[in-house]
């Protein structure tokens, strides 16, 4: 059932992933996931785009609405991208509140300034609970300097972990960690009463979340290390298509059982104004 809860810390791992459209959202609340996120990444996996830069909340505000319909029961996030949070927090609020207006039940935000911490706190004054994200935040790339692992040393992690703490104690309900080293992911999962959802942060977090259409072989134009491969969609698709275009070359698709015939008497008629 919908329900915030599944981000409480148990010792059961919380099981996320993204999706984008309405028949993704369906299948992984059929098959039982924990929570789905509309993810900004679908910039890059869905809309082309070489980052998460040039999506619009307009834009985002679509695939959440598809994916609130094709996932009724399950909790769904909304990602708030790029500037439409970062003006201020009149603007991040009343843009969040967008996001609950088309079906999500919680907003994610990325990193941890002053601006984020009181966003935060405001966001869930009102009722909209908030998803932080921390290490690698790609709304962050340029000023981060590309994508590279965030905690290597102990003065990395310890700062993470300050960040986290800030978060929580503002009302984040659990925290993304990209990018970690293992052994920091775990440190910090340690240490914070919010469950930690880990992307390319080891097995030491409470909960996994990855892109679906990374695991599931679809998206191919790069995957990270921390990606494993579930299936390999893009294949299937590719045979399909291939074997679809040449039953239609050669006059095999469609045949009689996907074709609609006239009835004993039924030819005459059709013909009757001619
Ligand atoms: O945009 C996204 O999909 C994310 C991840 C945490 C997977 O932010």
């Amino acid at each position: 059932m919908k329900s915030i809860n599944v981000f409480k810390k148990s010792n059961e791992k919380i099981a996320m992933l993204t999706a984008y459209d309405y028949s993704t959202a369906q299948t992984l609340e059929e098959a039982g996931i924990d929570a789905i996120l509309v993810g900004d990444s679908l910039a890059m996996v869905a809309l082309g785009h070489e980052n998460t830069y040039n999506i619009t909340l307009e834009e985002m505000l679509i695939f959440v609405r598809a994916v609130s319909k094709g996932a009724k029961k399950t909790f769904i996030v909304g990602d708030m991208p790029f500037m439409s949070y970062n003006l201020s927090v009149e603007q991040g609020l009343k843009n969040a509140s967008e996001m609950i207006k088309a079906g999500a039940n919680a907003v994610k935000l990325e990193g941890c300034s002053e601006h984020i911490l009181e966003l935060t706190r405001r966001c869930v004054e009102c009722g909209i609970p908030v998803l932080a994200h921390l290490g690698l935040t790609p709304q962050l790339l340029n000023t981060i300097g590309g994508y590279k692992i965030q905690a290597k040393t102990a003065e990395t992690t310890e700062l993470i972990l300050e960040s986290a703490k800030k978060l929580q104690e503002a009302g984040a309900f659990a925290v993304v960690l990209e990018l970690l080293t293992a052994e920091s992911a775990e440190y910090i999962t340690n240490k914070l009463d919010i469950p930690t959802i880990g992307i390319g942060a080891g097995a030491g977090c409470d909960g996994q979340i990855v892109v679906t259409d990374d695991i599931m072989g679809k998206f191919t134009d790069f995957a990270p290390k921390f990606v494993k491969r579930f299936a390999n969609i893009h294949d299937t698709v590719l045979e399909s298509v291939r074997r679809y275009s040449k039953e239609v070359k050669d006059g095999e698709f469609p045949s009689k059982r996907e074709s609609f015939e006239l009835g004993e008497g039924e030819k005459e008629k059709l013909y009757v104004n001619k």
